[in-house]
């Protein structure tokens, strides 16, 4: 991308221009595609199209990855607030039970919502909503925010970070700010060798810490 910024400023508002018209010719063009951060959807399952490469279900999505666009606010499908709980002293982990023990922080299941809300603000409607949807067996399909795209191929364990006393708001920006969570890091793969490099003691930058 780099080589784009040398290019003459009036060029790349052409280039520009052309290229958001490809891109929302391609949006509009392959409706009820999954998103590419559908944790459900394995990418075996996303088809294939002869257009750009057979890896992706369509130009448009291939498009997307190519410039390594992310959306920074992902929808979600219910109203949480990372502001409400944190202000009245939850802690992370309340929530994402797993990241002191391995790779993986976890996202909470509606039966850890309620292990709160059997007790407590019962008196209000999004509260008795969840409580309904369990009853239901129903679960909250949290959407990802951060993840990688499976091409890249990146391993990542949160485990040696919480060790290492790595804060959270390094990797994910101040939770406290956030309702849902925004993708406020743009964690590419110079931010973390960079970390590993200058970290005392050195963490590994051997192509396998970090790749599989
Ligand atoms: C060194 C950077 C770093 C630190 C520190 C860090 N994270 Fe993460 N976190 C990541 C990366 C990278 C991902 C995406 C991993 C992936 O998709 O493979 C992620 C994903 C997540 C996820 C969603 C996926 C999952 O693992 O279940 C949650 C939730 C999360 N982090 C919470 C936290 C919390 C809470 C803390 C602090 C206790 C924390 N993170 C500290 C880098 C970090
Ligand atoms: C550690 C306990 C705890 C857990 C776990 C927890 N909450 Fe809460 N939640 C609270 C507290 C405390 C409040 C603030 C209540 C108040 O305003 O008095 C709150 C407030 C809320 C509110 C705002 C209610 C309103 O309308 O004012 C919503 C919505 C909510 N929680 C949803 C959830 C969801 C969804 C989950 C699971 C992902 C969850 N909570 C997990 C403790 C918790
Ligand atoms: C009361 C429960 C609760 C607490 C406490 C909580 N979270 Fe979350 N967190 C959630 C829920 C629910 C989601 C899924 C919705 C969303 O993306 O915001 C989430 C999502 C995230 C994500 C995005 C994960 C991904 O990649 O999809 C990050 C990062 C995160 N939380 C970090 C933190 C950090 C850091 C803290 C502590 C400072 C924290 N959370 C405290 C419930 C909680
Ligand atoms: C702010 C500093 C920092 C950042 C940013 C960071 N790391 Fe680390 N990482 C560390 C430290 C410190 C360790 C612990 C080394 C140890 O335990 O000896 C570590 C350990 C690891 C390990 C475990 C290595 C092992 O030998 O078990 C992996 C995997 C890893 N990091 C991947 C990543 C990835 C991928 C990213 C980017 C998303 C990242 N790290 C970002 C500081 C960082
Ligand atoms: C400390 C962690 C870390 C180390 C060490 C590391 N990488 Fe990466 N690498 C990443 C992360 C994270 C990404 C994903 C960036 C993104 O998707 O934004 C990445 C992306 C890549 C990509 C681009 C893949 C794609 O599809 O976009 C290549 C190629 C790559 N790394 C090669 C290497 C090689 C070769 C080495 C060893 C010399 C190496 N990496 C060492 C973390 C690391």
């Amino acid at each position: 991308m780099a080589s784009f910024r040398l290019l003459p400023s009036a060029f790349c508002l052409l280039l520009a221009a052309v290229l958001l018209i490809v891109t929302a010719a391609c949006t509009l063009a392959s409706p009820g595609q999954p998103k590419w951060n559908d944790a459900s959807v394995s990418r075996s399952r996303w088809g294939t199209d002869p257009v750009f490469t057979p890896a992706r279900s369509s130009f448009g999505q291939a498009f997307r990855e190519f410039l390594g666009r992310r959306p920074t606010d992902v929808a979600q499908p219910f109203p949480f607030s990372h502001q409400i709980h944190l202000s009245k002293g939850a802690t992370c982990t309340d929530c994402h039970t797993g990241v002191e023990q391995g790779p993986r922080a976890g996202l909470p299941s509606i039966n850890t919502c309620m292990i709160c809300h059997s007790q407590i603000a019962t008196d209000r409607p999004l509260i008795q909503q969840i409580t309904r949807m369990q009853e239901e067996g129903r679960d909250l399909n949290w959407n990802r925010v951060y993840n990688y795209f499976p091409e890249s191929h990146v391993r990542f364990e949160h485990a040696p970070h919480i060790r290492a006393k790595v804060e959270c708001s390094t990797c994910h920006g101040a939770q406290i700010e956030q309702t849902v969570a925004r993708r406020a890091v743009d964690m590419d793969m110079q931010f973390c060798v960079n970390c590993h490099k200058n970290n005392k003691p050195q963490a590994s930058n051997d192509c396998l810490t970090c790749h599989y």
